[in-house]
């Protein structure tokens, strides 16, 4: 059933980075903030705007200005946000990042055996760059005061999922730019804050190895089950919101309470019978030692 409107952005102005298709966070983040009020502007890199759909969605969310931005190129992001607050008419009470890259997945390399060069633009394209945004936003003068900033980020920031490689690095550094900004921008009453979402099925998600695996896991951990995209976009709407007026520098998890999960029983029956076949975890990967470690003679 789609949501009802409770205009909770009534009379704002925001933009938001990285929407390519139905399935992006971002996407789903821009129609919630449609339907709750806000005047919105597009950004996405080039080679997105033209294989992508955030055309589409820029006419949906009511004929949005969609404006090209690198968000790793300084230069791109200044004209970005001028361009934003020109076509909105207006200075901006938010700013969504939800953007994020990693070669080294892309190409499936170890994190052991990362390319470097591909490391940087990782950290630079996921992490940095909200630094960078928030720098473009405030040297055009592009916010108001109690403007909310806000990124998507993952629990692998906190804790270790080695599938997710060098995107763990560029979470944490994005989340520690998060309150960094944060902490500087008080004075004006901005809020930066940043949003630890479940496993989604996204172009940048599934490009990840054994995505469905994890997938699957945290749902059944979660008491609540993954967050999909669409829930994302509500939570998202109420950091934007002046009800959060006081949220800041914080990481908040949107993740089916995943995050505070230990185990479950289904769950420790279900590992408990699994281990009791040795084919079953040498074919999963577990180690002579641990297959021995795990005998119970
Ligand atoms: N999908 C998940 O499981 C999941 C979970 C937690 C957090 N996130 C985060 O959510 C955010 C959105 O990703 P998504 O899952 O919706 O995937 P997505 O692929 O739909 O969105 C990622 C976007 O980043 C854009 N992008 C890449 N390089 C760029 C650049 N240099 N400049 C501007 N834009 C660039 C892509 O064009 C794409 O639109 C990312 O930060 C991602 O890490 C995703």
């Amino acid at each position: 059933m789609p949501q009802k409107s409770y205009g909770l952005l009534e009379g704002k102005k925001g933009i938001i980075f990285g929407p390519l298709d139905e399935t992006s966070l971002g996407w789903q983040i821009a129609l919630s903030a449609h339907r709750e009020g806000a005047k919105l502007a597009i950004s996405n890199i080039g080679v997105a705007l033209r294989v992508g759909k955030p055309a589409e969605l820029a006419k949906i969310v009511g004929d949005a200005p969609l404006i090209q931005c690198d968000v790793s190129r300084s230069p791109e992001i200044d004209i970005c946000f001028k361009e934003a607050t020109e076509k909105l008419g207006g200075k901006l009470d938010f700013v969504v990042h939800s953007v994020g890259m990693s070669q080294n997945i892309r190409k499936g390399l170890a994190y052991e055996e990362s390319n470097y060069d591909w490391f940087l633009k990782t950290l630079d394209v996921s992490g940095l760059s909200l630094h960078r945004l928030i720098h473009g936003a405030l040297a055009t003068d592009s916010l108001n005061d109690g403007a909310s900033i806000l990124g998507l980020s993952y629990i692998a920031a906190q804790r270790s999922f080695t599938t997710y490689s060098d995107m763990a690095d560029a979470k944490a550094l994005l989340e520690s730019v998060a309150r960094s900004f944060g902490a500087r921008l008080g004075p004006r009453k901005i809020r930066v804050n940043t949003v630890s979402q479940s496993p989604t099925f996204t172009r940048a998600g599934s490009g990840i190895e054994d995505f469905d695996k994890m997938y699957e896991f945290s749902d059944m951990l979660a008491p609540l089950g993954n967050a999909t995209a669409e829930e994302c976009g509500d939570y998202v709407i109420t950091l934007l919101s002046d009800l959060t007026r006081k949220v800041t520098m914080q990481n908040l998890f949107h993740d089916g309470g995943y995050s505070a999960m230990g185990m479950t029983i289904p769950m420790l029956h279900l590992m408990h019978d699994a281990l009791a076949d040795e084919d079953n975890m040498r074919k999963a990967g577990f180690t002579d030692e641990l297959i021995q470690r795990n005998r119970h003679e």
